[in-house]
C-alpha cells in the first residue's frame, strides 16, 4: 500500500510517498526558515500562511516524483499535533479534503512518535535491516527531547522527557547569541568542527545519577554568562570554540542518556531522530558509545531525521492497517498528555 504523508506541525511544509511503512519513494519538504530568520524564532502566523501556499505544490511535488497519482494512494497520514495549531490545521484541513475526494481513509499521527519511525525508512532497494524492538529511540529536536522503548510500531513507554529547553532549541538559543542566526544548529555543527571542544567548561547536568530526564537551561545560561563576560564582541576562533564547548556538553548529556536507557531496559539496538540527530559529534559519539554498549545503532539519514513527511506517512501506514481512521471533527492538538 502506498500511504501519503503529510507534515505541517510546525515551520516546514512537507509530503511524502511511502510504500509498505517504510519504501520512501519520494520525500519533499520546503523550509521556511528563510521567512523566520530575520525574527530570530517562528513567527506562528507567517507560518500557517506559507503553508496554505505550499501544501499543494509540495504534495503534487511529492506525487510526481513517486511517479504516482492519487488513485495509487491507499491511505494518507497526516500530523495532528502537537506543534502550532494554525500550521497543523493546513495540513490536517487538506489531509481531510484529499481523504473525501479521493475516497480514501486518512488517520491522525503524533509527531514526536513519528520522528523514531525514521529508523524504518529505506531507499527502494536499500535492504538494510530495521532495528528490532524493543529498541531505545531518542528523540531530539527543536520542541522536545525525550526517550522512548519503542516496544513495537505503534507501542512505546516513555523513558524520559527534558523537563525545560528541547536539545535543539538549546542549540538554537547559543546560535542566536554568538549571532549565527536561526535555527542554528546546523551552524554550530559545522563551526565545532575547527573549535576547541575543551576552551570552555560547561556543566553536564545529569540530574541525578541514572536520571533519564533531560535539562538544558543551565548549558544555555552559561553559554549567556561567556559571551556577557567577554563584553559581547567575541573574537571568530572564540566562537569557534564556544560552539565546540557547547555542543560538546550537549552531546554528552544525550548520549549518556541513551546509555544508560540501554541499561535500564535491556534494549539492544539504539535508534535516533530529530533534528538534532543530523548532528554530526552526536552521530560520531552515538556510533561508539552503541558499540561500547553492544548494541546497534540506527541513526537515519539527515533528510529523515528533521522533519519530513515519510516519517507521518510510516507510522500512519501501521495505524491505517489497524483501522485507526480520522474523522471530519478530528482536530489540531497543541500539545498532549505523554507524546
Ligand atoms: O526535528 P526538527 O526538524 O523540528 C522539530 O520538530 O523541532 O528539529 C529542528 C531542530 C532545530 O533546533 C535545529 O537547530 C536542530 O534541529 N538541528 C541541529 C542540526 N541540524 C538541525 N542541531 C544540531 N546540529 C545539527 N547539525
Ligand atoms: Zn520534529
Amino acid at each position: 500500500m502506498l500511504t501519503l504523508g503529510i507534515e505541517t506541525s510546525c515551520d516546514d511544509t512537507a509530503a511524502a510517498v511511502v510504500e509498505g511503512g517504510s519504501v520512501a519513494l519520494s520525500s519533499i519538504v520546503s523550509s521556511q526558515d528563510a521567512i523566520h530568520g530575520r525574527y530570530g524564532g517562528i513567527v506562528p502566523e507567517l507560518a500557517s500562511r506559507r503553508h496554505i501556499e505550499m501544501i499543494i505544490p509540495v504534495v503534487d511535488e511529492a506525487l510526481g516524483r513517486a511517479g504516482v497519482s492519487m488513485k495509487d494512494i491507499g491511505g494518507i497520514a497526516v500530523t495532528n499535533g502537537p506543534g502550532l495549531v494554525g500550521s497543523i490545521l493546513v495540513g490536517l484541513s487538506f489531509a481531510k479534503a484529499a481523504s473525501i475526494a479521493a475516497g480514501i481513509p486518512f488517520t491522525g499521527v503524533g509527531h514526536i512518535t513519528a520522528h523514531p519511525m525514521a529508523a524504518f525508512l529505506r531507499e527502494k532497494g536499500d535492504t538494510a535491516p530495521p532495528p528490532p524492538f524493543p529498541f531505545v529511540a531518542l528523540i531530539a529536536s527543536g520542541g522536545h527531547t525525550t526517550l522512548l522503548l519503542q516496544e513495537g510500531f505503534t507501542g512505546y513507554r516513555i523513558l524520559g522527557q527534558t523537563r525545560d529547553d528541547a536539545a535543539g532549541e538549546a542549540f538554537d538559543k547559543a546560535a542566536k547569541l554568538l549571532g549565527l542566526g536561526y535555527p542554528g544548529g546546523a551552524v554550530i555543527d559545522r563551526l565545532a568542527r575547527t573549535g576547541d571542544k575543551t576552551a570552555f567548561a560547561f556543566t553536564r547536568p545529569y540530574l541525578t545519577r541514572g536520571s533519564l530526564d533531560f535539562s538544558f537551561s543551565g548549558i544555555k545560561t552559561a553559554a549567556i554568562n561567556v559571551v556577557r563576560g567577554m563584553g559581547g564582541v567575541i573574537p571568530e576562533t572564540a566562537v569557534c570554540d564556544i560552539a565546540a564547548s557547547f555542543q560538546e556538553a550537549v552531546v554528552d548529556v544525550l548520549v549518556q542518556k541513551a546509555v544508560w536507557a540501554i541499561e535500564a531496559t535491556g534494549a539492544k539496538a539504539l535508534a535516533c531522530a530529530g533534528g538534532v540527530a543530523c548532528n554530526s559529534r552526536l552521530r560520531e559519539r552515538l556510533a561508539s558509545a552503541a558499540q561500547e554498549a553492544g548494541v546497534s545503532l540506527f541513526v537515519p539519514h539527515p533528510r529523515y531525521c528533521s522533519d519530513n513527511g515519510a516519517m507521518i506517512a510510516a507510522l500512519g501506514y501501521h495505524q491505517l492497517k489497524k483501522g485507526v481512521y480520522g474523522t471530519a471533527s478530528m482536530n489540531a492538538v497543541p500539545a498532549w498528555d505523554g507524546l
